[in-house]
């Protein structure tokens, strides 16, 4: 695995695969791997020649109080894991070679960006948006993966990558789980033991959603709002729990078929996020 600092060395690099007629396939992250990122380094395997991936935190998506400093930096860890999968080229880059000084242009997908995790992260998607774009202009590869974990985030780059007619294929990978339901975040590690006992109600209170539509309930106000008071009986404090199309994440109505249940809570210091998906037709 060749490890790459600099947008020049990669540039170069990646003008080499092209001549010899390889594709690339991308999985940006900000590092503290875990099995939900191996498993999209090893999604991205099979569908490209190369694969590159980065290791990035990107200061402009977190907001102020938030925990850009305290992120966790595993570096040497993640270092071994993508070594051990197999992957080409690993891109470090610092925060001077991604974010100049001057730097003016920002990307914005509007509507979708101010709602739900953006209502309580304002500038997040934002700066979502503008680092995945930067690094698309950088890695220009054929395929890009991306978990569904953060269903917000793969539906606004799905929107960008669509206005922008920026040409890269997105691919969305399931999220992956503990045994328990949990699904694996980097933020994880900041929970207590008791915590952690308790995270694990986030998905079920998910899945209790989608059985109550699956049965035929049609008030959604009703599911969100039963939702909400089982988060708070176990000691969460969400910022939301929402049903909502998945194509374009608009509240559902009961009409709707492809629906997504997306919901933000705080446990303790943690906020932890999560989402499940799925059709009323069987
Ligand atoms: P990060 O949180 O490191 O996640 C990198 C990728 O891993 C994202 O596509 C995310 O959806 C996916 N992922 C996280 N947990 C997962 C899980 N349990 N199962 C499957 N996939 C999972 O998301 C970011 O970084 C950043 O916002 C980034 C896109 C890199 C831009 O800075």
């Amino acid at each position: 695995m060749q490890i790459i600092n600099t947008v020049s060395d990669l540039r170069a690099l990646i003008k080499a695969w092209r001549r010899s007629g390889e594709s690339i396939a991308f999985v940006p992250t900000m590092g503290n791997l875990h099995a939900g990122h191996i498993d999209l380094v090893n999604k991205a395997k099979i569908c490209a020649d190369r694969v590159v991936v980065s290791i990035f935190v990107n200061p402009t998506q977190f907001g102020e109080g938030e925990d850009f400093l305290t992120y966790p930096r595993t570096e040497q860890a993640d270092q071994s894991q993508l070594e051990v999968v197999g992957v080409d080229a690993l891109f470090l880059p610092a925060v001077e070679d991604i974010y100049s000084p001057n730097a003016a242009t920002s990307i914005t997908v509007n509507g979708l960006s101010e709602r739900y995790c953006g209502a309580f992260r304002p500038g997040h998607f934002s700066g979502v948006a503008t680092v995945v774009c930067k690094l698309f202009n950088i890695v220009q590869p054929d395929k890009a993966l991306f978990g569904l974990k953060d269903f917000q985030q793969l539906t606004v780059i799905k929107s960008m990558v669509q206005d922008l007619n920026i040409p890269v294929e997105i691919i969305s990978v399931d999220t992956v789980r503990e045994a328990s339901g949990l699904a694996l975040s980097s933020r994880n590690g900041y929970l207590t033991d008791l915590e952690k006992q308790l995270a694990p109600e986030l998905y079920k209170v998910l899945c209790a959603a989608k059985a109550a539509i699956l049965q035929g309930e049609l008030n959604i106000t009703e599911i969100e709002q039963q939702a909400i008071k089982k988060l708070e009986f176990y000691g969460f404090k969400p910022d939301y729990l929402s049903i909502c199309r998945s194509q374009d994440l608009s509240p559902a109505t009961s009409k709707d078929i492809e629906l997504v249940v997306l919901v933000a809570a705080k446990l303790g210091k943690t906020r932890l996020i999560d989402n499940l998906c799925f059709s009323k037709v069987i």
